[in-house]
């Protein structure tokens, strides 16, 4: 008989565009030895397929019937995640501007998000993960005791993507994400905010963990 799998556990960090919670969730990732999950990057990969297929991606029937053609495998190479989008890696592509733009709109389409939180849970089938996203601590692991809210002011943010050297509206798109009828970017219930605009990433970390220590993560 196989043994029952342990259970394992996620910390969910959300936040809004370019607040650096990809930056803290890697880091806390390394130094507590969990795999890293880029939720945004589920969201970006099924934008660049409805792109590259030429669909508007207002036509939310022409999406939703294209998501039946779409398969998302998610996996991860025991630091952060990994995914194909029927079978191809898309790579830096999933940061492009027209993906950038677009990305908040397909976001939006419940079916969308009902496919992809589906596969973020799977996560926790397999291994204890640091997840970060927009509705990571009130939709998909809403009753992890493990939840920080990273926040930046607005100007810090755009210098961030600008550093990056991307082409990115962060402020439509987080209004975007805030507004949606379905799973929001909200502060979830339980979340610890992290007022990221003057860390640096070592300070960043050092105020995460002692709010994860608070919240009763053994670390
Ligand atoms: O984290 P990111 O900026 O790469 O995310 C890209 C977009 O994906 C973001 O504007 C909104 C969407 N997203 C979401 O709706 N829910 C998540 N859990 C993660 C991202």
């Amino acid at each position: 008989m196989t043994p029952p799998a342990p259970p394992h556990f996620a910390i969910a960090i959300d936040g809004p565009a370019a607040s650096g919670k990809t930056t803290l969730a890697r880091e806390l990732a390394k130094l507590l030895g969990l795999v890293m999950v880029n939720s945004g990057e589920m969201y970006r990969a099924v934008t660049w397929q409805v792109l590259n297929a030429q669909i508007d991606p207002h036509d939310h029937a022409a999406v939703i019937a294209l998501l039946q053609h779409i398969d998302i495998q998610c996996g991860d190479d025991g630091i952060s995640s990994t995914l194909t989008i029927n079978g191809i890696d898309p790579g830096a592509a999933l940061r492009c501007a027209a993906v950038n733009a677009n990305v908040s709109t397909i976001a939006a389409i419940p079916e969308v998000r009902a496919k992809l939180v589906a596969l973020q849970r799977d996560y926790l089938k397999r291994t204890n993960i640091v997840m970060e996203g927009r509705d990571i601590g009130s939709v998909v692991f809403p009753d992890t005791p493990f939840k920080i809210y990273v926040d930046a002011a607005e100007h810090v943010r755009a210098a961030r993507r600008v550093k990056m050297g991307e082409i990115d509206s962060v402020a439509q798109r987080d209004a975007a994400d805030s507004r949606r009828a379905t799973a929001p970017l909200i502060i979830a219930p339980g979340a610890a905010i992290l007022d990221n605009s003057h860390h640096t990433i070592a300070s960043g970390v050092r105020a995460a963990i002692e709010i994860l220590k608070h919240q009763g993560l053994q670390c």
